[in-house]
């Protein structure tokens, strides 16, 4: 399925990065201008949504003219705006629904709101010019943790999701615990390699009757578990031994799900998304994994798995080919559902 060239500005701001692209049918970036807030989240241990939406605001329009100028292509010649409108924190979505909006009103230019996981999946697109659907995809970020069937372009059918924390709030949260700080992530990624991943022994959780469904909740609790028994004993506790357990941990669990899902719905094409999906940890026993199984698989580079408006104008493309509009009472949808429109 392509339509040629038809040329998107995209707009994404659902947490704390104020992001802008120009992609080409889909697949080819012409521009990507990443403005992080993580500085200055980093001072709180977190996002704090109204410091988000506040940075978003001071940031969007330099974001915006920046990935135009850097794209070669002015707005006249722009075929469409998308944009994030769900699910994310309101306030910050708000930002860049309300700038997409006010751009494609003036230039007189489509408007196509995005979901925000569908972006993260097409970032796949963006990486794998010959990847298409179908294919069972990983998502795995700092607000989600899904197991989609993507079925053909934006058409998902969901197998499994977490019943608490995400794998990235997982990761964040352990980080936390011993002391590494926000994001805590690439934090654990960085320091797992200097621990030994069997030194402790933390939970690998199903969930009854629902096979492919995730909880990261009880491995967080073994962890801070675990430091508050040093703590209490004046025991030293090794950082390094923590990360690469709890990281041995949650990778197992996300690889063994995802193979499991893809023999039972007989999908040889396996697919990774979201801030997760560049953990080193989790990349080297996914293709372990696949190899043995003959499956093939395909992940982003790291820009593209982490927030971006690239991912947004690759989901905006098929959006766009397929005839999706939306007017300017679009609005910025929280909660909004992967597979709602
Ligand atoms: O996809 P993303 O940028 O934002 C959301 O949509 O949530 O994901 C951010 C999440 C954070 O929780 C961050 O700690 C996690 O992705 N992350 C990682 C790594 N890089 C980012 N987790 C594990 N290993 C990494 N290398
Ligand atoms: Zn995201």
């Amino acid at each position: 399925m392509t339509s040629d060239n038809i040329t998107l500005l995209a707009i994404e701001s659902s947490c704390d990065e104020t992001a802008a692209a120009v992609v080409r049918n889909g697949r080819q970036v012409l521009s990507n201008v990443i403005s992080s807030q993580i500085d200055l989240h980093k001072l709180y241990g977190g996002v704090v949504p109204e410091i988000a939406s506040r940075k978003h605001i001071e940031n969007i329009n330099q974001v915006i003219e920046e990935a135009l100028t850097e794209s070669g292509v002015a707005l006249a010649d722009i075929d469409g705006v998308c944009v994030t409108y769900g699910p994310g924190l309101v306030g910050a979505l708000l930002v860049g629904v309300g700038a997409a909006k006010a751009i494609s009103f003036a230039a007189k230019k489509p408007l196509i709101g995005v979901h925000h996981i569908e972006g993260h999946i097409s970032a796949n697109y963006i990486c794998h010019p010959d990847l298409e659907p179908p294919f069972l995809c990983l998502v795995v970020s700092g607000g989600h943790s899904h197991l989609v069937i993507v079925k053909d372009y934006g058409q998902y059918e969901i197998l499994g999701r977490t019943r608490d924390d995400a794998a990235g709030e997982a990761f964040d949260k352990v980080a936390r615990s011993i002391g590494l700080g926000y994001p805590g992530g690439p934090k654990i990624d960085k320091l797992a390699p200097s621990g030994n991943p069997e030194a402790i022994y933390f939970p690998r959780a199903s969930v009854e009757n629902a096979p492919y469904d995730f909880s990261f909740s009880g491995v967080k609790s073994a962890v801070l578990n675990y430091i508050n028994g040093c703590k209490m004993k004046n025991e030293e506790y090794n950082q390094a031994d923590i990360a690469a357990s709890f990281q041995d941990a949650v990778t197992d669990v996300l690889v063994d799900h995802t193979i499991l899902a893809a023999h039972d719905h007989g999908i040889s094409k396996i697919a990774m998304a979201g801030g997760v999906a560049c953990n080193n940890g989790l990349r080297r026993k996914m293709v372990r994994a696949c190899e043995k199984e003959g499956f093939s698989l395909y992940y982003p580079e790291p820009i593209f798995c982490t927030d971006n408006a690239a991912m947004i104008g690759a989901a905006g493309y098929y959006e766009y080919i397929s005839g999706r509009r939306d007017g300017l009472d679009l609005n910025a949808i929280p909660g909004l559902k992967l597979g709602e429109k």
